[in-house]
């Protein structure tokens, strides 16, 4: 087993630019996790708001002055090289998928608790699964809070935000639970999210959705912020559900405020307004990964890159309107 290892690392909180490949310690497996040797990690909005330590209020949780974790990267596949002690049911050599807890994938090796893990099934690509646990299972996650699929007639629901890394899983699932999924983007994006099955997109910078008659949807899935809360409501039926999934927010607090705003606006008659806290749901993981070896969705992925060039990809996420996925292979 190697002692050393090289990681994608930043000591302190701020961009992307001053993240270093450096060489360190491999991690030591704990009681009921195990050593992954990482084959593939892909980057989320999160990774980068956790890099920056933006907002202030992750930083009680994450490090103060600095981050606790200095190794960005949650989905991860990896081989099991070592189990430490207390791990029942994965072995060494078991080549698995699943999320770590604050980051890690961005290192030749990582530790994750065992129960967070599960085979990768065969026949499934490491680079192509390894976008799904939080992307996929953030989107999964705001259907389910919006009850698409769970009803027993039509649904239109509307993603906004349609060609980023969890909007673009969000119009695909939608598709796969039945409902009419109209998406808005950027008008360059269009074609990509009607090809995943939205049946109509609109421009989010030429197509106010003020045009659009009340009551027009059953469910909002809000990915990208940025609209009043009251306009986003209108769009919903007065049964229906509004999901915030966007962390966007100030420097400060985040999205806290318009999280409040939305709990008191959601006291008064109509759509419910609901704000998602997305979390590792091993049993969210498997039906996506079901979904996904049966061909029945194909996670979109802007670019791959090889490791050496993994602080491109980071500095690429910060930069933003990266349409679906940027995967690293790190093995
Ligand atoms: N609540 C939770 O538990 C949870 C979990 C995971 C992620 N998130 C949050 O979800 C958000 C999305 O994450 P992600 O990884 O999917 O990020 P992403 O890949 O950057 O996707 C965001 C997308 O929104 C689009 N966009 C920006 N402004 C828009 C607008 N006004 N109308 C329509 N589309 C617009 C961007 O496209 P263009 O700029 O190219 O148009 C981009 O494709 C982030 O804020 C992240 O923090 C929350």
């Amino acid at each position: 087993m190697a002692e050393s290892m090289r990681a994608w690392r930043s000591e302190t909180y701020g961009p992307a630019s001053a993240v270093r490949l450096e060489r360190v310690a491999v991690p030591e497996p704990r009681s009921g996790e195990v050593l992954l040797r990482m084959r593939a990690t892909s980057l989320n909005a999160g990774d980068v708001r956790l890099l920056l330590g933006d907002p202030l209020l992750v930083r009680p949780f994450f490090g103060l002055t600095r981050p606790k974790h200095p190794i960005r990267g949650m989905d991860a596949v990896g081989e099991v090289v070592e189990t430490g002690p207390n791990v029942i049911g994965v072995e060494i050599g078991d080549l698995v998928i699943g999320e770590l807890r604050g980051g890690g994938g961005l290192g030749e090796y990582a530790t994750v608790p065992a129960d967070r893990v599960q085979p990768l099934p065969p026949g499934v690509e490491a680079a192509v699964a390894v976008t799904l646990p939080v992307a996929a299972g953030t989107a999964w996650q705001a259907l389910d809070l919006a009850r698409i699929g769970l009803g027993d007639h039509p649904q239109r629901v509307l993603v906004i935000g349609a060609s980023g890394g969890v909007g673009a899983f969000a119009v695909q699932l939608a598709v796969l639970r039945g409902a009419e999924v109209w998406a808005s983007c950027a008008d360059r994006n269009g074609p990509l999210v009607e090809g995943l099955g939205a049946v109509r997109t609109l421009d989010h910078r030429r197509s106010p959705l003020s045009a659009i008659p009340g009551g027009h949807f059953d469910a909002v899935i809000d990915v990208a912020g940025g609209i009043d809360l009251r306009d986003l409501r209108r769009l919903a039926r007065p049964d229906g559900a509004i999901v915030l999934v966007t962390g966007d927010g100030g420097h400060v607090l985040g999205p806290i405020p318009r999280m409040l705003r939305a709990a008191f606006l959601s006291l008064s008659r109509g759509a419910r307004i609901r704000s998602l806290a997305a979390s590792s749901r091993p049993e969210v993981l498997t039906a996506l990964l079901e979904l996904l070896a049966d061909g029945r969705f194909a996670p979109v992925i802007a670019q791959e890159y090889p490791f050496e060039d993994a602080g491109a990809a980071l500095a690429r996420i910060e930069d933003g309107h990266v349409v679906g996925k940027l995967v690293v292979r790190v093995a």
